[in-house]
C-alpha cells in the first residue's frame, strides 16, 4: 500500500510517498481505507526522529484517519464493513490502509466531509479526555485553554461551550484571541501580554479556575497554578515551554491542587475504548447533530504533507490542517 514515509529525520522535505506492507489484522481490529488524516503536532517531533511510535504500534507518523472499514477481526461486534469511521490511534494514520482497535473507532456523523472526520478524534478526544476525565471538571466549572487557536485548543472552546462550562483561553495575538471568541471561548487572554495569571483572577472575581489544559510545561507551571482554585486540577500535555520548573508547594497543599501529565498516544486500546465510550455518551448527540464540528483551517492533498507539516510550524493557523489521501 502507499504511505508517508520518511529514510532519515529531517525537515519536511524528508518526506514522500512510498510502498510498506498493509498493516496485519488482529481478532478485535478493524482495517479502515484511509480517506484523510490531519497534522498534529506530534508528526513533527516523529519526523525529525524524537517522537517514534510506542511498541507494537504502526511505525507510520499519524494519530488519527478516517475512511470505510473494508476489513473486521472475527471478535468485532458492532461495525459492518463499508461503514464511514474515525479512529484515534498510536501511528499509522498517513497510509493508505489503517488498522485499530474497534474500540478506538466513533462513527462519521452524515454532514462532516472525510476531511471534518480525519480531523475529528486526536483533538476532541485530547481536549476531552483531559478536561472532563481526568480534570473532572464540575458542571458549569471554569477551564482555562493555552493555546486556544491550536486543534487542541478549537476542539476543548467547542466542548466547553456544548457543556455549559466558562472556558478562557490563552493566544499569541489579537487576532487569534479574537477568532477564539468568535469560535465560544468568553475570555481570550494574549499570552505576551504579561501573567496571564492575574488576568486570569480578574476575569473569574478572583476565584481561578478548575482546570488548566496545558500546552506549555516548565514556564507555565508557577502562573497556573496561581490560576487554579480549591481543588483545581492542572493537566499537562505538552513542554513547549521545557520540561522543568519550580512549583510552590505550600500553595498546592493549600489549595488541594492535582498537577497530573498526560499522553494520548500510549494509552492502552481498553483505555481508549473506555474513553471513546464516555466521549460517545457526553458529546454523540452534538457530534451527530453537528454542533461539535473540528475548525479546519486547510486541506493539503497527502502527496504535498511536507507543506502541511511547514504549515504547522509556522504557526499561522486556526484550527486544524487536514491531509486528503491519494485518490
Ligand atoms: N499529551 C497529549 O495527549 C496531546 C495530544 C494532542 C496534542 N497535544 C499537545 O497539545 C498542543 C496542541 O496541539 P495541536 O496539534 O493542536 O498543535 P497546534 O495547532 O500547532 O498548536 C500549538 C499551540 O501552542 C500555542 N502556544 C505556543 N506558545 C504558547 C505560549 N507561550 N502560551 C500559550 N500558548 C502557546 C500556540 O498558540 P499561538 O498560535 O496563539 O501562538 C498554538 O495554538 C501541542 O503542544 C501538542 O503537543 C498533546
Amino acid at each position: 500500500m502507499r504511505a508517508i514515509v520518511f529514510d532519515e529525520p529531517g525537515d519536511e522535505s524528508v518526506l514522500y510517498t512510498g510502498e510498506v506492507e498493509s498493516p496485519a489484522m488482529g481478532p478485535n481490529d478493524i482495517r479502515i481505507r484511509m480517506r484523510a488524516t490531519s497534522v498534529n503536532r506530534a508528526d513533527l517531533l516523529q519526523r525529525q526522529g524524537m517522537y517514534p511510535s510506542p511498541p507494537g504500534a504502526s511505525p507510520l507518523i499519524g494519530l488519527e484517519a478516517a475512511g470505510e472499514i473494508i476489513e473486521m477481526g472475527n471478535e468485532v461486534t458492532g461495525w459492518k464493513t463499508g461503514d464511514r469511521v474515525m479512529a484515534i490511534l498510536p501511528g499509522g494514520g498517513y497510509g493508505e490502509e489503517v488498522v485499530c482497535d474497534a474500540g478506538s473507532a466513533l462513527p462519521v456523523p452524515d454532514i462532516y466531509s472525510d476531511e471534518e472526520a480525519g480531523s475529528t478524534c486526536e483533538v476532541f478526544l485530547t481536549a476531552f479526555l483531559n478536561i472532563f476525565m481526568l480534570g473532572d471538571i464540575p458542571e458549569g466549572g471554569r477551564v482555562l485553554v493555552h493555546g486556544g487557536g491550536s486543534g487542541v485548543g478549537t476542539a476543548a472552546i467547542s466542548l466547553g461551550k456544548e457543556a455549559g462550562l466558562t472556558t478562557l483561553i490563552t493566544a499569541g495575538s489579537e487576532e487569534k484571541c479574537q477568532r477564539c471568541i468568535d469560535h465560544g471561548a468568553d475570555v481570550a487572554i494574549n499570552y505576551n501580554d504579561g501573567d496571564f495569571s492575574e488576568k486570569v483572577k480578574e476575569a473569574t472575581d478572583g476565584k481561578g479556575v478548575h482546570v488548566v489544559l496545558d500546552c506549555i510545561g516548565g514556564r507555565y507551571l508557577e502562573q497556573n497554578c496561581k490560576s487554579l482554585t480549591a481543588d483545581g486540577a492542572l493537566v499537562i500535555i505538552g513542554l513547549q515551554g521545557g520540561s522543568k520548573g519550580e512549583i510552590n508547594l505550600a500553595r498546592m497543599l493549600t489549595k488541594r491542587l492535582k498537577v497530573v501529565g498526560s499522553t494520548m498516544r500510549a494509552r492502552p486500546a481498553g483505555k481508549k475504548a473506555m474513553m471513546v465510550k464516555a466521549f460517545m455518551d457526553q458529546f454523540g448527540d452534538a457530534l451527530k447533530a453537528g454542533r461539535i464540528r473540528p475548525v479546519i483551517q486547510d486541506i493539503f492533498p497527502i502527496d504535498r504533507v511536507g507543506d502541511g507539516h511547514r504549515a504547522m510550524k509556522e504557526g499561522k493557523h486556526f484550527g486544524k490542517l487536514a491531509l486528503r489521501a491519494w485518490e
